[in-house]
């Protein structure tokens, strides 16, 4: 009998995502509930059908990684953004750079995008990225339903969407601010030098140890005064271990 472990190592071959990195819980009652749509009672034949099914598997890897989000998430921190830190930004200063890891379908990075286009930042470099293939393709397209848009102002809507059949897509001028690349948090290189780190509600799916791995490798990723800015629900304790100060809710500053 194959056990979830066994599972989980079988997965990390296949896919190359380390789902022991994950909280095992978490995980384990996501695959299970996963396992269920197909009425299958064990680790090994559930394995066997992602084997064959492509489908199958590119449906659970989509599953496994929860890719919801929207536009304007938690808008307090975007408020922050606005005001705080890209209001700080002057076009005379080097190109602004940001990464949004864990982007899923773009709503997030667009989101900034949005708000340095209204501060008028002309030098602004926004670096998006996720594991999965399939959100960064509907990131591109950049085509939306009003569920992702429910915070968006209305004057953003009016002056940074079209609207056709209920279907919004966001503008050109936007979508050229923001590059869409494949990362993988777990084993891939960090980019470097950032001013701007979003990583929100990605790395509450990890184990604790992970997260501070995490916590470590994105604090070395930033530029000295950069921000690091984790989900609501997410925390990092005794930042001050990792360089940072925390700023305000969920915005964390690295010493200058
Ligand atoms: C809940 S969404 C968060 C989206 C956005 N940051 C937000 O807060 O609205 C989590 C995203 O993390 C991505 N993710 C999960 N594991 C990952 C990994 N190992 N490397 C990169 N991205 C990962 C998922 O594919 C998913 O798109």
């Amino acid at each position: 009998m194959m056990t979830f472990e066994e599972f989980t190592a079988k997965i990390h071959k296949t896919i190359d995502l380390d789902l022991s990195k994950y909280k095992e819980n978490q995980l384990k009652r996501r695959v299970t509930q996963f396992m269920n749509r197909y009425e299958l009672a064990s680790f090994s034949s559930f394995f066997d059908l992602l084997e064959k099914d492509a489908h199958v598997l590119s449906k659970f890897r989509d599953y496994i990684t929860i890719n919801t989000s929207e536009f304007f998430r938690d808008t307090k921190v975007y408020r922050y953004i606005e005001k705080h830190i890209l209001a700080h930004h002057h076009s005379r200063k080097p190109t602004y750079k940001i990464w949004s890891a864990g982007c899923s379908v773009g709503a997030e990075p667009y989101t900034l995008a949005m708000l340095a286009m209204e501060k008028k930042i002309s030098r602004i470099n926004i670096t998006a990225t996720d594991y999965d293939r399939s959100v960064l393709k509907k990131a591109k397209e950049g085509i939306y339903t009003k569920s992702y848009l429910k915070n968006v102002p209305d004057q953003y809507l009016r002056k940074y969407f079209t609207e056709d059949k209920k279907q919004y897509r966001i503008l050109p001028e936007v979508k050229k601010n923001v590059t869409f690349q494949e990362h993988n948090l777990l084993s891939d290189r960090f980019l470097t030098s950032n001013h701007l780190i979003l990583c929100r509600n990605v790395f509450i799916y990890f184990t604790y140890e992970v997260q501070m791995e995490l916590v470590r490798k994105f604090a070395a990723a930033l530029q000295p005064g950069g921000y690091l800015i984790i989900g609501s629900s997410e925390f990092i304790p005794v930042p001050e271990t990792f360089g940072f100060e925390k700023e305000y809710y969920s915005i964390y500053k690295k010493a200058l």
